[in-house]
């Protein structure tokens, strides 16, 4: 990782705090009228989102981006009403959440990416997962992506399949609030246990379908899925047999 310099074009970084993440240049802290700023910013791109026909709207508050970092204690020093303690670090978060549900129509969902914990000792935790869970379902979000990770460097995480499907699983038991599962869910048995199970509500595939864009026909194919459910375009649907 490293910082673009500004004579080759490199922007200023921005953040909660003055606190440099790895090796890569110091932020500016925000000030208040600049979050206020960003928090319209959030609700104008999901205008422009639904203007253009996306079906969903998912917020990225995980993995060290600047949601994610409002968030964490190890990475929020503000001493202001966006500090302190969680309701605090929250409240960039669920101020964007409101902004993005007041212009997304009630039909379609508002989703939200988090991680579930920094594996790092004093950082966000599965706790804290849990308690904004709660809050972000009071404030009108539909599902919780549950990763994990991205805000300290250099961490060691024990990445092998469903490492994450846990912390999936009791955000939705204790927070009562619909999940997604990410990370290693690379087979279709493997994805439907995780349902059956009721670890969570949906999987997400993310390099599995990088290498096979047909994963989730492949899979309809493997598990047996009817034909009218699988997602076939009309001129394919030979391949269901
Ligand atoms: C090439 C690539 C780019 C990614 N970019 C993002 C990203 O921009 N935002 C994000 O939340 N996750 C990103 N991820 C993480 C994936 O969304 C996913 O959480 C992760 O790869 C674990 O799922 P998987 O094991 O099914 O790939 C990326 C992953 C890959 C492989």
């Amino acid at each position: 990782n490293q910082s673009v310099p500004a004579e080759a074009g490199g922007w200023p970084t921005v953040a909660p705090s003055e606190i440099a993440f790895g090796g890569l240049d110091m932020p500016r802290a925000l000030s208040v009228d600049e979050i206020h700023g960003i928090i319209r910013a959030f609700a104008a791109a999901a205008g422009r989102a639904v203007a253009a026909g996306f079906q969903a709207i998912e917020i990225h508050a995980a993995h060290g981006y600047l949601i994610s970092q409002f968030l964490d204690p190890l990475s929020n020093e503000r001493d202001d009403e966006y500090g302190g303690d969680l309701n605090g670090r929250a409240r960039f978060l669920l101020e964007i959440v409101d902004a993005v549900r007041g212009v997304v129509p009630d039909t379609l969902p508002v989703l939200v990416r988090i991680s579930a914990t920094d594996w790092a000792a004093g950082g966000w935790d599965l706790d804290q997962t849990i308690l904004i869970s709660k809050m972000l379902k009071e404030h009108g979000v539909d599902l919780v992506d549950v990763s994990t990770g991205g805000i300290v460097a250099g961490v060691s995480i024990p990445v092998k399949p469903n490492y994450q499907v846990p912390f999936a699983e009791q955000v939705r038991a204790k927070a009562g609030v619909p999940v997604t599962a990410v990370g290693l869910i690379t087979k279709p048995k493997q994805a439907e246990k995780i349902l059956i199970h009721g670890e969570a509500d949906a999987v997400e595939i993310g390099r599995a379908a990088l290498r096979d864009p047909n994963w989730p026909l492949r899979a309809a194919h493997k598990l047996g899925v009817p034909v009218a459910e699988a997602p076939y375009a009309p001129q394919y649907v030979r391949g269901a047999y």
